[in-house]
């Protein structure tokens, strides 16, 4: 039984890495949406490929949410011998403090014993103080590491869970629906076909920025999210998915 399981799991991730024509994929078993612990065993996944990649002094950018959260959770120590160093990706996005990239950051640094810098920015910004913050030099020089990061580590999401998520403005929000938005990674909305429909105005990393990175790493399961997570590999702006069972047959299945 167990190794007709792990049969499973395999054919799935080789399915879901030619379907979204990526260069590694993990599925863990079970689906988080029914099981807590399913979503510390993608922490876990993606500690583990962390650690295979990562060389001394890189740099790794992180975004914020629950999925992220247990990453930091999960991460251990690492072995090389330079520090690396970890950053928020963007802005608080609207999240909690526990769930936002700033705290998982510096959780994150202090487990794997390396080091973080901190962004701090309100947002959403107005156009006015957005061109005023960048132009911050301690601002600056912390955008040009996460922009310049190796590793980018992010989460994906629900496009209305997390619009609500955020208590964003009803003018927003009827731009996101009446774009039928159904995923969201990085503050930036996508529908069915990938396009962004909605962007949160903030300061870090912007989507065009992940084509300098080594890795971009997007962890995200549960069935419930496997149409946000299509919607947001449509455009391929990833090249590793940890995920688990649930996500993964909804997304060999269809869209
Ligand atoms: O708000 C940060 C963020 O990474 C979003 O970009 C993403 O949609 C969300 O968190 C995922 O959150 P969770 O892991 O809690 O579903």
């Amino acid at each position: 039984e167990f190794i007709k399981d792990v049969k499973g799991i395999k054919v799935l991730e080789q399915q879901l890495k030619d379907k979204l024509n990526l260069d590694h994929v993990v599925v863990v078993p079970g689906d988080s949406d029914e099981l807590e612990w399913v979503k510390q065993d993608m922490g876990k996944a993606c500690v583990q490929y962390l650690k295979e990649r990562i060389l001394p002094d890189q740099a790794i950018a992180i975004t914020g949410g629950t999925t992220m959260a247990a990453v930091a959770e999960m991460m251990t120590p690492f072995n090389s011998a330079g520090k690396c160093l970890f950053v928020p990706a963007r802005g608080g996005l609207g999240e909690r403090v526990e769930n936002q990239a700033n705290t998982i950051c510096a959780e994150m640094a202090k487990k794997a014993r390396g080091d973080y810098r901190m962004l701090y920015v309100p947002d959403p910004l107005s156009e006015e103080s957005y061109h005023t913050i960048i132009e911050e030099p301690s601002i600056k020089e912390v955008l040009n590491i996460i922009r310049n990061a190796e590793i980018v580590i992010h989460g994906v999401g629900d496009a209305i869970t997390m619009a609500e998520r955020r208590k964003t403005s009803p003018e927003q929000m009827e731009v996101i629906k009446r774009n039928e938005a159904v995923g969201e990674a990085f503050g930036y909305y996508f529908n069915t076909k990938g396009e962004i429909v909605h962007k949160v105005r903030t300061v870090g990393l912007q989507l065009e920025d992940l084509k300098h990175a080594k890795d971009v790493i997007a962890v995200a399961g549960g069935r419930s999210k496997a149409q946000a997570i299509a919607s947001y590999f449509q455009p391929g702006q990833s090249n590793v998915l940890i995920t688990d069972e649930g996500a993964a047959e909804e997304l060999i299945k269809g869209f």
